[in-house]
């Protein structure tokens, strides 16, 4: 049996060792069965029109599954021209998600928006998320000019959450980005989501998301401010380690 929450809960990697789950999860097979599961899963939903509306919905995935390889491929050429130029790779790795029928009817509920797959391709401007770990601070931004001054990616919204951490630690530089899609008889704007994160960041959002998710419930202020002391911790380790990646990349300190 398919875990199919923590499968919408996760970000796939590009990583070589997932690559085999990527795969699994990007065949059509494996994509029919899942949403096959949810659809019918009888916790999930038991409305007949709910349930159309996703199947309506579903016709348009391969659309958001083609805007997540436009944005991937970008990002690798970028990181491999980087290799190549000054032999430095922003990029450690790059994970992607497709968001699961159930988030998307949740939070279409959720925001009270009509439910329809027009108005979910319409209001959801995360269905497609590509998650970029990079490895320095100052990779996060220059990453993001350079995708954002491609002429055919469009900024709807920037989030910069690394110099305005939220208010519990989090921190990640979040861009919402229209990239066409072209297709046999049209061209399509697809929403992707992109956060932009150091491993650092990413270490703790994904920790203090599965804790967050283990308790079930809210966390105590007592553990929300231990997260924020770690999330704290965790910008010092971020900033020393760019300024000795500075100071070695600059020859302060020759072998
Ligand atoms: P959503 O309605 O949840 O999409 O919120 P939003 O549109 O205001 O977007 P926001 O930029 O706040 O967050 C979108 C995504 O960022 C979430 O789905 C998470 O993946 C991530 N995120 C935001 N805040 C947190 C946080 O406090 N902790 C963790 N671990 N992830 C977060
Ligand atoms: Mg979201």
């Amino acid at each position: 049996m398919i875990d199919t929450r923590s499968a919408e809960m996760a970000f796939l990697s590009d990583n070589p060792s997932c690559n085999f789950f990527c795969n699994l999860y990007q065949s059509t097979h494996f994509q029919a069965m899942k949403y096959f599961m949810e659809i019918t899963d009888l916790s999930f939903s038991n409305d007949p029109q709910i349930n159309t509306v996703l199947q309506d919905f579903m016709k348009q995935q391969q659309i958001y599954r083609a805007a997540i390889k436009e944005i991937k491929t970008k990002l690798e050429i970028l990181d491999e021209e980087f290799q190549a130029r000054y032999d430095h790779n922003p990029i450690h790795h790059m994970e992607y998600r497709l968001k699961s029928p159930k988030s998307i009817i949740e939070k279409m509920q959720k925001k009270g928006y009509e439910i329809s797959a027009e108005s979910i391709c319409k209001n959801l401007t995360d269905i497609a998320g590509v998650r970029v770990i990079c490895n320095y601070l100052s990779d996060i931004n220059r990453i993001a000019n350079l995708l954002l001054r491609q002429d055919d990616i469009t900024l709807v919204r920037k989030n910069d959450y690394v110099a305005h951490p939220k208010e519990n630690g989090y921190r990640s530089l979040h861009l919402i980005v229209l990239v066409p899609i072209f297709l046999a008889e049209r061209t399509e704007s697809v929403a992707v989501e992109i956060q932009i994160r150091t491993i650092a960041m990413n270490f703790w959002a994904s920790l203090e998301h599965q804790l967050k998710y283990k308790a079930h419930t809210n966390i105590s202020d007592d553990l929300g401010d231990r997260l924020k002391v770690c999330a704290d911790t965790i910008t010092n380790l971020d900033e020393e380690m760019q300024s000795i990646y500075t100071e070695i990349k600059n020859g302060a300190h020759p072998e």
